[in-house]
């Protein structure tokens, strides 16, 4: 596959080394982290690795680290100990503006609330990674001819097509419509790691299925790979590999989220 971006030939991951193993885009190493200097820490992971084009489901009890390990991922805060790989770059050793512009280029992130821009439309939301990252705008522009144009179809394809609807503020959206444009940026100019944090809790049936068509079809087509947190576990087998964090964080103590996970 072609990278739009660079005109590069771009690895897709289709050929295994001798190992059966393809290239890794998350590769974590004895990772610690705390929120705060002295707490107890909320994520302790001995090893993880996700391969490019894998789609990957990650469940765990409420509390039990799930947004703290992808906020991790894209590089927003950095473990105190461990070693941290995404996209082919080592984010614990980086500094935070490194780290803002690999998140940048490399990163579609759908926010467990959203984070719309209230300011901003529908389509400006949606071409922002274009307006911080040259090289998703010039994915968006190889893809539509302009990164509008990328975003309309986006949009159209998860059932925000109506001009109605993209003329009015994103805060007078419903939270499913909100969670839609969340996508809809998250996917925009080809990130080659999608982050998907509970992204179909507000979604109806029919619109979680098209959500998930789309989700799926633009990973594969960009050569993304996915990494999707959800409490729905009747998800799970959509995806090639299932991730349960309680098991593989030693930092969850499961007499801490009980009563608590079981709720959520
Ligand atoms: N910004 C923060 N500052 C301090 N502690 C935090 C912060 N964010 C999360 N925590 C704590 O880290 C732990 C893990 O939280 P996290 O949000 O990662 O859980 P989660 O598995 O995503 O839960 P949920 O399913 O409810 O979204 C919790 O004990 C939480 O209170
Ligand atoms: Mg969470």
């Amino acid at each position: 596959m072609t990278d739009p971006a660079s005109g590069q030939a771009r690895a897709t991951g289709a050929t295994p080394d001798p190992e059966g193993r393809r290239e890794p885009i998350v590769e974590l190493e004895r990772l610690r982290f705390c929120w705060h200097a002295g707490a107890a820490p909320v994520l302790e992971i001995e090893t993880l690795r996700v391969e490019r084009g894998e789609r990957v489901f990650i469940e765990g009890p409420s509390g039990s680290g799930k947004s703290t390990l992808l906020s991790l991922l894209a590089g927003v805060i950095v473990p105190q100990q461990g070693t941290l790989q995404v996209s082919g770059a080592r984010l614990d050793a980086m500094s935070g503006s490194a780290r803002d512009r690999h998140r940048a280029d490399h990163i579609g992130y759908i926010f467990q609330l959203f984070n719309l821009i209230p300011y901003l439309s529908m389509i400006e939301n949606v071409t922002l990674p274009c307006r911080f990252s040259a090289r998703r705008e010039a994915h968006a522009r190889a893809r539509s001819g302009t990164a509008q144009a990328e975003a309309l179809r986006l949009l159209a394809h998860l059932g925000m097509g109506d001009s109605g609807l993209r003329a009015r503020p994103v805060t007078g959206l419903s939270v499913g419509q909100q969670q839609r444009v969340a996508a809809a940026r998250a996917l925009i100019g080809g990130p080659s790691l999608v982050i998907a944090d509970e992204p179909t809790s507000s979604l109806d049936a029919a619109h979680r299925e098209a959500f998930l068509q789309l989700l799926f079809r633009e990973c594969t087509q960009a050569g993304s790979t996915l990494v999707f947190v959800s409490h729905d576990c009747s998800l799970a087998t959509l995806f090639g590999r299932t991730l349960h964090l309680s098991a593989i964080n030693r930092a969850w103590r499961c007499d801490a989220g009980a009563g608590i996970g079981s709720a959520s």
